[in-house]
């Protein structure tokens, strides 16, 4: 996290004694990143952070049974045909990984038990409903399009709001997501260029208070998923100050980055993570070039598996390939993407038509390792998706 913030009560320097009401010494855990030398919170809890009663391993389904994407094909999954249920933790279906990160859709309706992803950070994307999610630092009210952030090691819970459930995209990196470094300055601050700032982050109100014996803690590391109890309630923080904590962001927040002729997702970049990039496509207006192609080239980027989620407004690149809202497309290294046929010639009717702007908004992820597909992805496959490119120019052929 770029700045820094201080919430609840802390001593007047660091490693000094602060004593509760009652007299005794607050216990002050440091969470830091990158052994001591990167970004750190300290936290001042009521209890031992370290007292622990209890530890059983839990199955993890999810981490099964994925494969590599072979034969080679490009694909598409309806996330819209997975099964609703389940919280945003144990609920989540796994769609693919890699070494570096691991992707899954969540369809939740249900309180989440507490959780510690200790083998990384995670980006929570909602694409609708709304979820509170609380954790030692302090609560955060999400709604759709946001990202939220959830530093590694974080203890937290996510309670939706009732109603719809929460739809989302579940990214777990294995090691931290940040802010693309190119947007900072040597000291971390956004730059006058970069597509959003500080004032766009929400980090945590509270912190939040609460009582407990004997509380399991649900704790991923590269072991798998371990239940963990602790003798005292882990959201017994009264403050805390640092660089590290969740916070959230929402998409409608991004400052889109526009040119005269069509510009690469790199310009939408909105967090990098180890071995991937994470890019926000938000509204905006068209390419504005009297002779712009104003809809992606076809590309290949050689080094790069590209997963698209498509979370709203409407996608013109993609007519006539089966891909709505909640779809999400994987387009490996080894294969060349780009709009179907017909669509280009489409979009530019549409600007003679004064259609000057595109609402499409979806979230990219470009990991630099090949993505395993996992068991979720193959149940929502649309299996004709591979052969819309051909089909379309064949009835264009046959047309003209
Ligand atoms: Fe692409």
């Amino acid at each position: 996290m770029p700045y820094y913030r201080v919430t609840g009560e802390i001593p007047r320097k660091r490693h000094v004694r602060f004593r509760r009401p009652d007299g005794g010494l607050y216990a002050e855990e440091l969470m830091g990143e990158e052994g001591f030398t990167s970004d750190s919170s300290l936290l001042y809890h009521a209890h031992p952070p370290t007292a622990i009663v209890k530890s059983e391993g839990l199955d993890d389904a999810a981490d099964t049974g994925a494969v590599p994407n072979h034969p080679l094909l490009p694909r598409h999954f309806r996330t819209q045909e997975l099964p609703a249920g389940g919280d945003l933790v144990l609920g989540r279906q796994l769609l693919m990984a890699n070494d570096d990160v691991r992707i899954s859709f969540a369809a939740a309706g249900a309180a989440s038990e507490l959780y510690r992803n200790s083998a990384g950070d995670e980006a929570i994307y909602v694409r609708n409903g709304a979820a509170r999610f609380e954790s030692v630092y302090g609560s955060i009210d999400a709604g759709a399009g946001d990202y939220v952030v959830v530093p590694r090691g974080t203890i937290h819970r996510w309670l939706p709001a009732a109603g719809e459930p929460v739809h989302a995209l579940v990214i777990e990196a294995r090691g931290h997501i940040r802010p693309p470094r190119r947007y900072l300055s040597a000291c971390g601050q956004f730059l006058e260029h970069a597509p959003y700032c500080e004032r766009d982050l929400r980090g945590p109100d509270g912190p939040l208070l609460a009582e407990g014996e004997d509380v399991p803690v649900i704790v991923r590391n590269r072991g798998g998923l371990t239940r963990l109890s602790y003798a005292f309630h882990p959201f017994d923080v009264v403050g805390w100050d640092g660089y590290l904590y969740p916070y959230a962001f929402n998409i409608a927040d991004f400052e889109p980055i526009v040119k005269r002729t069509h510009a690469p997702p790199p310009v939408h970049q909105t967090f990098e993570g180890p071995n991937f990039v994470i890019c926000s496509f938000c509204p905006r207006p068209l390419d504005f070039d009297p002779e712009a192609v104003p809809i992606p080239y076809n590309h290949h980027n050689v080094d790069s598996d590209e997963m698209m989620y498509y979370v709203a407004g409407d996608y013109s690149a993609r007519q006539g390939s089966g891909v709505g809202l909640g779809s999400i497309t994987l387009h490996p290294s080894g294969f060349t993407h780009g709009p179907q046929p017909g669509a280009v010639e489409a979009v530019i009717r549409g600007l003679e038509e004064g259609r000057t702007t595109t609402d499409e908004t979806a979230v990219m992820i470009d990991t630099f390792r090949p993505l395993l597909l996992a068991p979720a992805s193959r149940r929502a496959e649309d299996p004709e998706y591979a052969w819309s490119w051909a089909k379309a120019a064949r009835s264009e052929q046959n047309a003209g």
